[in-house]
């Protein structure tokens, strides 16, 4: 795992972008994976603006996010669909056709979360699946006492998960209780993750996510397993962390970085 501290959240989200950008741009036909929620609004802003000046082309880009609220339609303001669309998907030349979601108004849920996994085997995995972290440690909807080896099912969201995100619905109580989402199994098997951290609210997880032990509690800390993911945080969700130092001294000094600091 490797961990990248930037100064603020912009810093954090561009350097999240330009490593997406020129994945893209070293092999066209990218298989890559999102995420959505209020952290991620920067990094998609930035994608676009990058598609706009010529610098990333999305034609030949597929897509699959993470998560969809049940019960939701494409259509409501607040599924992940819509989202996607506002933040991303309507400011780049992708092609809609090639973007995934699970659909939250599918009446065979089982049915539903297996396929979407089958897509994804089908296109032949995920390059590289952009994440975020909830305030509970979930990546994706995999709350606390997800198993690590999960693959895309509806889950039952936590208490923690419920109050972190029913600020966004008008009335909050609306926000359903359940959701798809992509299992801790199916992100590990991405060949890259990203993971971008930002502000003080998330120092205390970010810290238990990725210095403390492996556990199902915090469905994050699976990511230490993988063998490429890349931690990108701000200074303030940074904060907590034991070997700032040494994750500084790493990106300064490790050439791969060099056109990226
Ligand atoms: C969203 C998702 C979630 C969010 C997490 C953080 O698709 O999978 O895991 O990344 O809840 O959300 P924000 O960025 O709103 O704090």
């Amino acid at each position: 795992m490797e961990v990248i501290i930037r100064p603020t959240e912009e810093a954090a989200a561009k350097l999240t972008a330009k490593i997406i950008a020129d994945a893209i741009n070293d092999k066209p036909e990218f298989k890559l994976g999102l995420a959505t929620g209020a952290t991620m609004e920067a990094v998609y802003a930035e994608l676009s603006a990058l598609n706009k000046a010529n610098k990333v082309d999305f034609s030949q880009v597929r897509t699959w996010n993470l998560d969809e609220y049940v019960g939701l339609a494409p259509e409501h303001d607040q599924s992940y669909r819509y989202y996607m669309n506002k933040n991303l998907f309507n400011n780049v030349n992708i092609d809609k056709r090639n973007t995934h979601l699970p659909d939250g108004l599918a009446i065979n849920e089982e049915l539903e979360a297996a396929v979407y996994d089958e897509s994804i085997d089908e296109a032949g995995g995920i390059d590289l699946w952009l994440v975020g972290i909830g305030k509970s440690g979930h990546i994706g909807f995999n709350d606390p006492g997800t198993s690590l080896a999960s693959r895309t099912h509806v889950a039952y969201l936590t208490n923690t998960t419920y109050e972190q995100n029913k600020i966004y619905f008008n009335p909050p109580e609306s926000m359903p209780r359940r959701a798809f989402t992509a299992g801790v199994g199916t992100v590990l098997d991405a060949k890259k993750v990203v993971q971008l951290i930002t502000g003080e609210r998330k120092a205390d997880i970010a810290a238990a996510a990725i210095e403390g032990p492996i556990t199902s509690m915090i469905s994050s800390t699976a990511l230490q397993m993988h063998p490429d993911t890349v931690v990108i945080l701000d200074e303030a969700a940074a904060a907590k962390l034991k070997l700032r130092d040494f994750y500084n001294e790493v990106f300064m000094n490790d050439p791969k970085w060099e056109a990226y600091r």
